[in-house]
């Protein structure tokens, strides 16, 4: 910007007032570092640069005449190495220290790494004490430990890794809809229905409001909404192609691995639908493109989940990409549990619904590749499942996607579109007139259409091989844990 705005003045002036001008504007840029992002300093391109760089400490090792750091700013896995002269040391440049190094980028003489920063001036910026920090230098604590301070987790390598992953993995979801058509929807946090049906939900009041019913803030009882679904299908008759990605709130169990009260949830839904595999397709589709972006885009950061955190996922990621995705009915499933020679602690019978234990068992018979579950039984689903009129099994066109080491990651459906049917289940369950409007979308141009909901923290627990979904969101909300 300098540069070119010395160049616009040195056409219009005298040349000797020019030259005097550019001059000092050439001065101030030389004396002015440029300010690096440790990922763009150690790509080498600005070898010979004077330099500024800002981070955190990560390593600090004083040796006789030289002083050298390891200095961090999440842009990347990789460290930049500082080296100075001993002169510079400081005892406040310790390990977890905010720092700001000055100097020139030079090639390193070592293997490790090809650029060091070569330090005429080290400024701690923000101090910390090594004793007190409750992460040690040069030790590879893990996923457990580091969970017990969601303040700082952010610092340690693995949970800065698995945070630029998230982020990845959050612009490779909202590239797959762009290109493949489909229109965001911001459907709302707050809402006044259950669409799960299961009653997992939080109230939204004002403190102070009890539930009379002329005394709630919205008129009626709000909650956090526990899917975006019902939202989406109003949108889905004006776009054929619809998608949300937001936060999602359940009052379930937490004690498990694999539920949060907050989870983020990727949502679609499709218009015009044949049959399940409109909605199949796309659930494989989404989940492949998503992975095979993240494993380009943050290849330094999966690598260390997979080489130090969770050894040997990489094979069960490539599995998973190199297979199509089976499919089996429901009833199918069933057969197979039942035939098989493993004691499940839950019951195996046609009408049970499946638990973790079972959608773990499937996957492995299945090859240990992601497999879709379909047909399930009419009573286990919501109302908005669509009736596949079958008898004396009456099922619903309702599949989930169970995946290797989680389980359930994607639930979906084809949704009742014909106005009888969906107002005699609605009928039935007392709430034809809380979803009125509801019905109308049955009224009113409507189309056979489905969609399903993916569990973004279960996708990221699925490929990083992560056991606890608590160690891939930054802040776990679980029932008495809300500490920040
Ligand atoms: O199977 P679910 O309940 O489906 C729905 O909510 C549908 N309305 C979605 C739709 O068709 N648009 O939830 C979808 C996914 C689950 O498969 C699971 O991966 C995830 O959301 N999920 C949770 N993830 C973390 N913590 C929880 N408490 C979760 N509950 C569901
Ligand atoms: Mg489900």
């Amino acid at each position: 910007m300098l540069q070119a705005a010395a160049k616009t003045f040195s056409v219009a002036t005298t040349t000797s007032v020019s030259r005097g001008i550019s001059l000092s504007i050439q001065n101030y840029c030389k004396k002015t570092p440029a300010k690096l992002r440790v990922s763009e300093a150690v790509t080498g391109a600005e070898i010979g640069a004077n330099v500024k760089v800002q981070g955190w400490v990560r390593s600090v090792r004083p040796q006789k005449s030289n002083l050298f750091l390891h200095v961090n700013d999440g842009s990347s896995l990789q460290s930049l190495q500082v080296v100075a002269s001993s002169e510079l040391n400081d005892p406040l440049l310790t390990f977890g220290s905010a720092v700001e190094v000055t100097g020139t980028l030079k090639k390193s003489p070592q293997q490790k790494q090809s650029v060091e920063l070569e330090a005429d001036q080290i400024h701690v910026v923000g101090e910390c004490n090594p004793v007190d920090f409750p992460f040690k230098i040069k030790e590879r604590h893990g996923l457990e430990y580091i969970r017990q301070y969601p303040h700082l987790r952010c610092r340690t390598n693995a949970f800065s890794s698995l945070l630029r992953i998230r982020s990845e993995a959050t612009t490779a979801v909202h590239s797959y809809f762009k290109e493949n058509g489909f229109v965001q929807i911001h459907t709302p946090v707050i809402t006044s229905n259950d669409c799960e049906g299961a009653g997992e939900l939080f109230q939204v009041e004002p403190p102070g409001l009890e539930n009379e019913e002329d005394e709630h803030f919205f008129s009626v009882p709000a909650f956090l909404t526990v899917s975006g679904q019902l939202h989406l299908e109003v949108m889905s008759g004006a776009f054929s192609r619809v998608y949300t990605f937001g936060p999602t709130f359940r009052a379930e169990n937490s004690q498990s691995r694999r539920h949060l009260s907050e989870f983020y949830m990727v949502e679609a839904e499709v218009s015009f639908t044949q049959s399940l595999e409109d909605l199949t397709k796309v659930m494989e589709d989404m989940f492949r493109s998503a992975t095979e972006h993240v494993l380009a885009h943050c290849a330094e950061d999966v690598d260390l989940f997979h080489k130090h955190v969770t050894p040997g996922h990489r094979e069960t990621v490539d599995a998973m990409l190199k297979n199509r995705f089976p499919a089996i009915t429901y009833s199918e499933a069933i057969d197979i549990l039942n035939r098989s020679s493993q004691n499940f602690a839950f019951p195996t019978d046609w009408g049970c619904d499946l638990q973790t234990e079972h959608e773990k068992y499937l996957v492995k018979h299945c090859g240990n590749i992601p497999v879709f579950v379909t047909d399930y039984p009419y009573d286990l689903k919501p109302f908005y499942a669509r009736d596949n009129q079958d008898h004396p099994k009456h099922t619903a066109a309702a599949v989930d996607l169970l995946v290797p080491g989680v389980g359930e990651l994607c639930g979906g459906s084809l949704r009742e579109e014909r106005l009888d049917l969906l107002r005699a289940r609605l009928e039935e369950a007392g709430l034809e007139d809380a979803y009125s409007w509801y019905l109308d979308l049955r009224s009113f141009g409507s189309v056979p259409h489905g969609g399903f909901g993916l569990g973004f923290e279960r996708y990221l627990q699925c490929i990083l091989g992560v056991d606890n979904i608590k160690d891939v969101i930054p802040f776990p909300r679980f029932s008495h844990s809300c500490v920040l």
